[in-house]
């Protein structure tokens, strides 16, 4: 027997997805990858779609050798005629889109006093304004056809807040808002919609723009209480059990995976101080 694709959702039974389609923004990387693997390697076809298909090479690559259905297409989610026109060609060449994974973003840090409002219009443009046309658009065939899941990807930050990505955090708390919204709003019509908030995890695109340099990735490290980032398929996992027959009686919630990080606000003792494994408590 071959080893799951990702190992943590390996409880799903290997058909969970058979048959469906579903489309995954951002699908090529990071998590979005690890999303991807998965659902393709539980039966869905996967439709990948972000700005440049150069990302998008190493899940074709092991479509192909897996014999998993996938597809490629380039798509920038601020553009809302790209992300109808990529949404409709879908149902009309597959009948169905039965789950779209909203997981595009774009972040960095910077001083919300030296923020252009360029820079503010380009995370909220991708973050907020790309998850709403890409939902709109998936929601509009999912009502007609029988219902879809859709899953976002926000972070704690949405209702925490963080010094240095106002633009992320109010893009990610705007993203909370939709799902809980479109979630009562297509109860009835049998779509599904939720959302997952991960503490931090390795990824390209979170290294480069949020922790640079080792000293600051370690100093985050420490601040979380079970002490390491989550994996990715740590996060993918519980993504792929929300938009499973699973949790078909949830919508409108956001799954919290951070190893306690949002939690450490309210501790009151650093580290030494309060009882705890790592200070030799048993
Ligand atoms: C200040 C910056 C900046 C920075 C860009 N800008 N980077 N300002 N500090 N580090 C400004 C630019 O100067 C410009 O403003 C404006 O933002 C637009 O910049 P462009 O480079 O033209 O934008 P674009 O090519 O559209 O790229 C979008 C991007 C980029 C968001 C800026 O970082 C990107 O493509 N990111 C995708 C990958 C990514 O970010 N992944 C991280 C996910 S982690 P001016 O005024 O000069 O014109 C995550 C959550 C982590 O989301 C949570 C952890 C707990
Ligand atoms: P990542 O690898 O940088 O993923 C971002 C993806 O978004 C890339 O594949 C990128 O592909 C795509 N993208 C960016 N702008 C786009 C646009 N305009 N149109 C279409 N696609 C676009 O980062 P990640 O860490 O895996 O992030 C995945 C998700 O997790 C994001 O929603 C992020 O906010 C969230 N998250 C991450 C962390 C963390 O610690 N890493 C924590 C909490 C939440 P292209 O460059 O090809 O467009």
């Amino acid at each position: 027997m071959t080893a799951p694709a990702v190992p943590q959702a390996r409880w799903l039974p290997q058909d969970t997805f058979a048959g469906q389609t579903a489309l995954v923004t951002g699908g090529g990387t990071g998590l979005g990858l690890e999303i991807s693997r998965g659902l393709a390697a539980l039966g869905a076809r996967v439709v990948v779609a972000s700005r440049n298909t150069e990302h998008h090479q190493p899940f074709l690559r092991e479509a192909e050798q897996a014999g998993w259905l996938a597809e490629s297409h380039a798509l920038d989610v601020r553009e809302a005629s790209a992300c109808r026109d990529l949404i409709d060609g879908l149902v009309e060449q597959h009948g169905r889109l039965h789950h779209l994974v909203n997981n595009a973003a774009g972040n960095f840090v910077c001083p919300s006093h030296r923020l252009s409002a360029n820079a503010w219009r380009a995370v909220l443009s991708i973050v907020l304004d790309g998850t709403f046309y890409c939902s709109k658009y998936a929601g509009r065939h999912m009502l007609q056809s029988g219902g879809g899941t859709q899953l976002n990807i926000v972070a704690t930050y949405a209702w925490t807040g963080m010094p240095g990505v106002v633009h992320s955090a109010s893009a990610k708390s705007g993203v909370l808002t939709m799902t809980k919204t479109l979630a009562a709003e297509w109860a009835s019509y049998g779509v599904r919609v939720n959302a997952v908030a991960p503490g931090p995890f390795a990824s390209d695109g979170a290294k480069g723009n949020l922790w640079p340099d080792d000293a600051t990735e370690e100093r985050i490290r420490r601040s979380v209480p079970m002490g390491r980032f989550a994996t990715t398929s740590e996060v993918a996992a519980q993504c792929l059990w929300l938009m499973s027959p699973a949790c078909e009686y949830v919508t409108g919630d956001c799954l919290t995976i951070d190893g306690g990080l949002s939690l450490a606000a309210g501790m009151m003792f650093g580290d030494g101080q309060r009882p705890g494994k790592r200070d030799g408590v048993r």
